[in-house]
This record gives C-alpha cells, structure tokens and sequence, in this order.
C-alpha cells in the first residue's frame, strides 16, 4: 500500500496554515460590527444573565443603554419622526427604510389579541405545572407554539382569522426579504418583573453583516400593551444603517444615538429589520408582558426552530400549503432537498416537486423506506422495495394534489 502524500499530513496542513497564509481570514473571524459597536459606546455592554434573585429588584443603572424611555419621551428622539402606529403603507415602508422598524397599527383585532393571549397565558401555567416551562432572563418563554393551539397555526400564516392585517404584513415583509422566504419560529416571550435586561444584538447577526437589505426580519406582536414600564423592547432607531454601512466602509462603529422603549398597543405589529440594534427590556411591572415574536427569513438560512422534527403529525396533516412552505417543508434546489426530491423546485407553497412532508409523515407512520446502498447485485427484492421517494416522486408527477400518498392517513392513525 502506497503511502499517503505529505500534503495531506494533518500536522503539515497546519504547519502552512498561520493565520496570516489562510484566506478570508480576516473577515471569517471578524466580530464587527459589535466589536466596534460595544468599544465606541460604553454604555451598552454585554449584561451579565441573571435571574432576580441575584439581580434584585429593578434597579437603575443610569446612563445604561436599558435606562431609557419612549421615542416621545425621550430628550433625543421626542423632536424626531419615529414610527408611529399607522395602516398606510407607504409610511410603513419609509419608517421600514429610515429606522429600520414601522408599527402596523391594529394588525390583530381586539378580539384575536384576546384569543392568543389567553392561549399563551394557559399553556404558560401548564408548561409550569409540567415542569418543563422553559425560563429566560427576562421570564418565560413558549416555543414551538405551532403544536400549542390552532390560534398560532393561523398566526404564522397570518391568517385574516387571527391577524386581521396579515395581507399588509405579507406585502411589507416580501419586500425586504423577497419572494421565498420562510420563517424562523414563533415563540410567545413573557416578561416578567425582575428580569434583566437583554443584551442589544442584532437577529441577522453575523449572516452577512455588510447587507444592503434585510435577511431577516422580526415582527413582534405585544398581546399585552407595552412602554417603558412594562419592558417595552429596547432599539436603537436607525442602527440598522448604521452598523451595516460601517462593515460595508471597514470603518469601526462610531457613537449611536441612545436605545429607546418601543410602544406600542396590544395588537400592534412592529416589523423589524434583522439589522436592527434591539433586546427585551425590563419588566417593572407585577403583570407578564407577553409578545408574540414571529422571525422570517431567506430561504436558504436555517430556522431557529427545527420544525422538520418537532410539528405534531396531526399538525403536519392539517397544515395548509402555506404552512407547511413556511415552516420550511418546500425544497427547492438550494435548500432542503430530500434524497433529492425538490432539485429543480422553487420552493413556492403547494409546489408537488418540492413538497418533503411526505417523508416526514413516512416516519411519522413507521413506513419511510429509505433508499440504500444499492448495485449490480442487488436482489430483486432489494431494487423493488418499496422506497418512499418512489412514491413521493410518482405522486409529485400526478400532481400531488391530495395528500401526501395518503401517507398522513397512516400518520394519523
Ligand atoms: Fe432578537
């Protein structure tokens, strides 16, 4: 046997590989724009997580980034043209522009406010009874909501049925992130008091700081009304330029203007741009604060919850075309590809060459039948077997207009 060439020695390789020989090395390890952004504007640093106990009650650390109030209150900002509560949309999409947040004014009815919120307030106490609710700095938190309440089906969907404004979100939303895009997770955040502060971030994080569009977007829905007191979330107007442009230049981050609480009334949708400098604010209050937080992305990111694995069958089953695209169940041929199946899809809704629920409802049902090692020898009974992406693919050419095979029958069962 021949020896293996010294090139490919691991002890060799890393030999010629010091940082200054590798390629993109400075940007693949860069931290900016936080490094700069945290050195150039002492007041906001990185809070320590801490439940109550240690953090005690609400205390003020004056000149922090959290030690703040509404844009209106606020000696900076009241003079400015912060985003106000509006149904137009071509002021959503100039403050969408400009500050990098708008606020969809009665984007959920008081009625819906009503239906989700009691929804999230019930599985909060019953997760609690269970023993496996799921705390955070700031309180409790209630992920995968989808599996939780037909109510959060629909929201994801933003259906007219439980949010009232979900057309005009759609066409906001579609603009920033383009056609395609699916969505990170919906997770009901409850604030409760004694919590600390968040530590500003932005969600897009350090998928492609330098952008000149969001690749992300977060829309958080307060079910209860929110302000400074109650833990109304801390932003920083405008920072989504701010930040983006200082990576696009190589120039460090210089002095933001300071964090404000956003406002807003129950029901209220406030999109935000993925850029945007924000965290939960404290809850001074004795009463939970709960926002519903809804992210989108690009398709090609991965979601923040794995719903390939955690949606209840029965959910699977019943979920709309729409649903199920944006819960990332739509392959196309960049993304999420199944054995194959979705190469030369687009990733639209209701797509059969892309749609992957079948093989989830496979496994669900004990029947995927996975393809294998296969050859030239392999037996009759070896090539017939009946591999679920036969089937899937057979379905997808006749249209794929029932249900997965059937398959979500056997799911169900
Ligand atoms: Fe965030």
């Amino acid at each position: 046997m021949s020896s293996i060439p010294v090139e490919f020695d691991p002890k060799s390789i890393e030999s010629k590989s010091a940082p200054e020989a590798r390629m993109y090395h400075t940007e693949v390890t860069s931290n900016e724009p936080m490094t700069s952004m945290l050195a150039n504007n002492p007041e906001i640093y990185f809070v320590p997580p801490k439940r109550s106990s240690e953090w005690g009650h609400w205390e003020f650390k004056k000149g922090s980034y959290y030690d703040t109030t509404t844009g209106s209150k606020h000696a900076y900002w009241k003079d400015k043209d912060l985003p106000q509560p509006t149904k137009n949309i071509e002021q959503l999409r100039r403050d969408m522009v400009t500050w990098g947040y708008c606020k969809v004014e009665d984007a959920m009815s008081a009625t819906q406010v009503q239906v989700v919120r009691d929804r999230v307030l019930e599985q909060a106490e019953g997760e609690r009874l269970a023993g496996i609710a799921q705390r955070t700095q700031s309180g409790q938190n209630i992920n995968c909501c989808v599996n939780k309440g037909l109510c959060f089906e629909a929201f994801i969907e933003q259906h007219p049925d439980i949010v009232q404004g979900g057309p005009l979100l759609e066409q906001l939303i579609t603009e920033c992130l383009g056609p395609g895009w699916i969505c990170a997770s919906l997770i009901a955040a409850i604030s409760i008091e004694g919590g600390v502060p968040q530590a500003l971030h932005q969600d897009q994080g350090m998928v492609a700081p330098d952008s000149r569009h969001p690749m992300s977007i977060n829309v958080l829905t307060p079910v209860t009304d929110v302000d400074e007191i109650n833990g109304g979330t801390l932003i920083i107007p405008g920072s989504h330029v701010a930040l983006s442009e200082a990576v696009r230049s190589g120039k460090p981050v210089g002095k933001l203007p300071p964090a404000i609480n956003l406002d807003a009334r129950a029901g209220t949708a406030v999109i935000t741009d993925g850029r945007l400098l924000h965290g939960t604010g404290i809850n001074q209050t004795g009463t939970p604060r709960i926002v519903m937080l809804n992210g989108m992305h690009k398709p090609w990111m991965r979601q923040q919850e794995n719903w390939m694995l955690s949606v209840r069958p029965e959910v699977l089953a019943r979920a709309s075309s729409k649903l199920l695209q944006r819960m990332g169940f739509q392959a196309f041929t960049g993304g999420q590809t199944n054995e194959g199946h979705g190469f030369g899809a687009s990733g639209r809704a209701g797509e059969a060459a892309g749609a992957t629920v079948g093989f989830r409802l496979a496994a669900d049902g004990g029947t995927y039948e996975r393809v294998g090692e296969l050859g030239p020898n392999s037996t009759e009974e070896d090539l017939r077997a009946p591999f679920t992406l036969r089937e899937v693919v057979a379905w997808a050419r006749a249209g794929g207009k029932s249900a997965p095979l059937g398959i979500g029958e056997a799911a169900r069962k």
